[in-house]
């Protein structure tokens, strides 16, 4: 498959319909998303990094990385000590790439938005970077999440700060809180997650923990 110009990657993936196509278009980019992310100066993994070891301190704790892609926010955390993390992804080309970096213990391909391979309370902390959003993981995938994470364990997710996307997804979080499956820690203020490509683009990144 040809895929576009550096600059006009993203737009060519938020342009995409459906799962099946989704997933052909990330395969295709997956040898060379690392290096285009880095590029655009992609800050959600910092952000993120930083959220995992205030809220989910445990190198030994069994993490789940939803919506992995090629395991960039993996990689950073096996540097620091994360020994069982678990990938999940829906493109199969972009968990290959996060497979090479031999950062988790088991990738598999999953679709957010369906039922979850994994028993209830099956991990410490869960994280889902750069997913949650229309086109890609809808706001169903976070009862899920939701299940899979053990009571007490925080999740971690960014979210562009977009009115149409928040309103989506706000409706869900709100009735996660309502039915005490879930209560709010904090939020962080918007920033821009990739300055060199899109600057008018900001997100915030919440962290719940499951009741
Ligand atoms: C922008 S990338 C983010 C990847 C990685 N978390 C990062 O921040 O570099 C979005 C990823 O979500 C995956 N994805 C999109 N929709 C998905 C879904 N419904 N379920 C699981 N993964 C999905 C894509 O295949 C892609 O790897």
């Amino acid at each position: 498959m040809d895929i576009p110009d550096r600059a006009d990657r993203l737009k060519w993936i938020y342009a995409t319909r459906g799962n099946k196509k989704l997933a052909e278009r990330y395969d295709a980019w997956a040898e060379d998303y690392d290096e285009d992310l880095l590029s655009y100066g992609y800050k959600l993994p910092s952000v993120c990094i930083g959220l995992v070891v205030r809220h989910a301190p445990s190198p030994e704790a069994r993490l789940l990385d939803a919506g992995a892609g090629t395991g960039i926010l993996g990689e950073s955390l096996h540097i620091l000590g994360y020994q069982n993390m678990v990938a999940i992804d829906l493109s199969q080309g972009m968990l290959d790439v996060a497979r090479n970096k031999g950062a988790y213990r088991e990738l598999r391909q999953m679709t957010l938005g369906e039922t979850l391979d994994f028993a209830d309370d099956s991990f410490a902390a869960t994280v889902a970077m750069g997913v949650l959003t229309l086109g890609h993981g809808p706001p169903e995938s976070l009862d899920e999440l939701v299940r899979v994470t053990r009571p007490g364990g925080p999740i971690i997710f960014s979210m562009i700060t977009s009115e149409i996307v928040q309103h989506q997804f706000r409706a869900k979080q709100d009735l996660l809180e309502r039915e005490g499956r879930w209560s709010f820690v904090e939020v962080t203020a918007p920033f821009q997650s990739m300055p060199y490509d899109e600057p008018d683009i900001t997100h915030r990144v919440f962290v719940y923990r499951v009741t």
